[in-house]
């Protein structure tokens, strides 16, 4: 049984209180149900639009989906969308329905959802209404459509997405008929918006079943980024790599942190790579320069879906650093440090072990034993204050003018201050950095420098 937040239960009463039928009803369902903590509770129920108002009218409510038979109201300042039972008309534009009709039953409402887990009603009261086996499918880890799978999806192209993002969030599978349908429709995913496409990408991507989403639906991925699939099938002859490039790719971004960043940097990490393909006399493959292939790809797919520019730029500079081939050593870890920062070093960290993880699992113990030791320089650089940025340095632009330097000399005397402590020749000590200044300046205002 769920457990009703106290603001729903009431919510409930006072629309029974008033003779009106009235449940929770889909996401919030299913994920009680999965033991998961709801983002919001939907209501559904038999009063009209206006009856709905009428009920709350001393709470504060918006009536901006009342067209779509909405109203929210607000309990201690938080939004519960109302939704007067619906039945859905034709659908012509493959997203939304051209018109909706207000009905008095719950069956009818419950039977224009998209999937069984998501048709489920309940009350605090009388618990669940489930009319399509949704409990089961919940148990069974299946996504099925309520209904024929292929007039379901014809009517809202969104809902195939939505099928292999839930699919990837509880590490379910499609049911065949949903499966097959989904796929045989593929290509109508691009009617749905840009922005929306990608906001099912990123919650699909951040799902745990998302490995095998990647190589048993890659139909549906790649209707919406073509550039990935050449990847599919791509053989990686080297003693590295164990699989194809796609299903490599599936296991990275699964084995990559569960934030956004990290799996679409992942998703296109190696999209360069078939472009790249090269064998050499004894047959091996190697896909030199692949990193800046990857780059572009991913940049024309993610502004096409109209990536926010911070979420873009941070995925393509981690896609084209992705390959760490730096010795796991004490100067080499803090000049790569430095080099790229090391907020982007310290990113790179968990995507290489993440790579490493779709790699040949006979080289993972000699690949993981590298990613740790980068990771224990890079803890020992941070926990001594490794000088990584020229900020870092014991001393300023205003101590070097204070001594007498002028215009660009500043700057040069800083950044050959910097190299030196980098590589550490001398101490990052204001006493020690200030000696070498005098030195330093004779140096570079010599001609010829
Ligand atoms: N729904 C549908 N078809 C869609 C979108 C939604 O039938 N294309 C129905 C489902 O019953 C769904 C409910 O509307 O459960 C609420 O939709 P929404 O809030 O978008 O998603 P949730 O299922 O609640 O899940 P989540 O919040 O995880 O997106």
């Amino acid at each position: 049984m769920i457990t009703f937040p106290e603001d729903v239960t009431s919510l409930i009463q006072a629309l029974n209180a008033r003779g009106h039928e009235a449940y929770a009803v889909g996401g919030c369902v299913r994920d009680s149900l999965l033991g998961i903590e709801p983002n919001d509770w939907d209501l559904t129920t038999g009063a009209s639009p206006k009856e709905i108002a009428e009920c709350f009218q001393s709470e504060r409510i918006s009536d901006i989906g009342f067209v779509h038979g909405t109203i929210t109201v607000y309990k201690n300042g938080i939004p519960y969308e109302i939704t007067a039972y619906r039945k859905d008309g034709e659908y012509t534009d493959h997203r939304r329905p051209d018109r909706v009709e207000f009905v008095k039953e719950l069956s009818l409402d419950l039977a224009r959802r998209d999937f069984t887990i998501n048709a489920m009603a309940c009350h605090p009261e009388t618990g669940i209404v489930d009319l399509f086996s949704g409990l089961d499918d919940l148990k069974n880890g299946v996504i099925r459509t309520v209904g024929d799978p292929e007039k379901r999806f014809r009517e809202d192209s969104l809902r195939i997405l939505r099928a292999i993002r839930f699919a990837s969030a509880y590490g379910f599978v499609l049911e065949e008929n949903t499966r097959k349908s989904a796929i045989r429709l593929a290509d109508s995913v691009n009617i749905v918006s840009p922005e929306r496409i990608l906001i099912e990408i990123k919650r699909m991507l951040t799902g745990k079943g998302i490995e095998s989403v990647l190589t048993q639906y890659s139909e549906i991925i790649f209707s919406v980024f073509p550039e990935l699939s050449p990847m599919r099938d791509f053989p990686q002859n080297t003693p590295h790599h164990a699989y194809d490039v796609w299903t490599h790719t599936a296991k990275a971004v699964s084995g990559a942190p569960n934030d956004e960043i990290s799996r679409l940097t992942m998703l296109f990490h190696d999209s360069g790579k078939p472009h790249m393909h090269t064998v050499d006399a004894m047959g091996v493959s190697h896909f030199r320069g692949h990193p800046a292939v990857s780059v572009q790809i991913a940049e024309k797919a993610l502004a096409r879906l109209k990536c926010d520019k911070n979420t873009l730029n941070r995925v393509l500079k981690l896609v084209s650093e992705h390959e760490i081939r730096i010795p796991a050593e004490r100067k080499s870890v803090r000049r790569e440090m430095a080099r790229l920062g090391k907020d982007v070093f310290s990113s790179l960290l968990p995507l290489l072990r993440a790579d490493f993880s779709g790699q040949n699992p006979a080289m993972h113990p000699q690949k993981y034993a590298y990613a740790d030791q980068l990771e224990a320089q890079y803890h020992q650089a941070i926990s001594e204050g490794a000088v990584t940025d020229i900020h870092d340095l014991d001393i300023n632009g205003n101590d070097l003018k204070a001594a007498g330097l002028r215009g660009s000399e500043i700057g040069l005397v800083l950044h050959a201050l910097f190299a030196l402590v980098l590589s550490e020749e001398i101490e990052n000590r204001k006493s020690a950095l200030m000696s070498r200044v005098e030195e330093i300046r004779k140096n570079i205002s010599q001609p010829g420098h």
